[in-house]
């Protein structure tokens, strides 16, 4: 079985990170150990080599070798796309893991809040998701609108396209972040599951911090929403048929 912990919308920063419900967070995790730690983005409020600090040195705090992370759109601001590159290398990335392929890439453009992929991207994540490995695509922004977040907006400008080529690349599962609500959607074949915020201030009405725990075993999906103490709610079981 491979387990994947999915956090995303960290946003390190004096005005809106929780320190002690990041602790809480890490110690959980680490009890979990995962064997994939997936990261999708919003690391930052500002995108300031202080904020990328703060949250590189709570990344650090988890105890795992795979970790695959990707910027969101507070890590694009005031040009700190180049400081997430520092802390974290590149923002697109492939990591062939076990019989799990992670693709994650930068849904993010500079000083704009709007998702957006691009059409230059396309090849190369089909290329990287020609295996018959459990296939996983990791962006910061939702490709399918979120309940309960108020007005629909920046869902990526493309995720049309991106949808159509993800499910051509028969992709499992999707993980985004950005609207601080957790969700899980199945369109076709392939699950599409936000994450809350794991640890900042910026929540939603009735919603809390959060993360996601995802169990992949021989095609059997589990998918849990765990509270930053641990508690964990079974939310999908998918058991393929013999
Ligand atoms: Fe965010
Ligand atoms: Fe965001």
């Amino acid at each position: 079985m491979t387990q994947i912990v999915h956090l995303s919308d960290i946003h390190a920063s004096s005005a809106h990170f929780l320190s002690d419900v990041a602790e809480r967070v890490i110690q959980s995790v680490n009890e979990i150990a995962p064997d994939i730690v997936v990261v999708t983005g919003d690391l930052t409020q500002n995108g300031t080599y202080p904020e990328f600090a703060d949250a590189k040195e709570v990344i650090d705090r988890i105890d795992c070798e795979n970790k695959v992370i990707v910027p969101g759109n507070h890590d694009s601001r005031n040009v700190g796309y180049l400081f997430f590159e520092d802390f974290f290398g590149a923002r697109n990335s492939c990591h062939p893991l076990d019989g799990v392929t992670v693709v994650g890439v930068d849904s993010s453009q500079p000083d704009i809040d709007d998702g957006h992929v691009g059409r230059d991207l396309y090849d190369w994540i089909a290329k990287s998701f020609e295996t018959d490995d459990f296939k996983v695509f990791a962006l910061h922004h939702h490709l399918i609108p979120v309940p309960m977040t108020g007005r629909e907006e920046q869902i990526p400008v493309d995720s049309g396209d991106v949808l159509e080529l993800l499910g051509r690349c028969c992709v499992d599962l999707v993980l985004c972040g950005h609207r601080h609500v957790p969700w899980v959607w199945r369109l076709n074949e392939m699950f599409v599951v936000n994450a809350g915020t794991a640890c900042s201030n910026k929540i939603k009405a009735r919603t809390t911090q959060c993360y996601n725990l995802i169990e992949i075993d021989y095609g059997d999906l589990r998918i849990y929403r765990v509270l930053p103490g641990g508690e964990q709610e079974l939310v999908i079981d998918r058991v393929m048929s013999p």
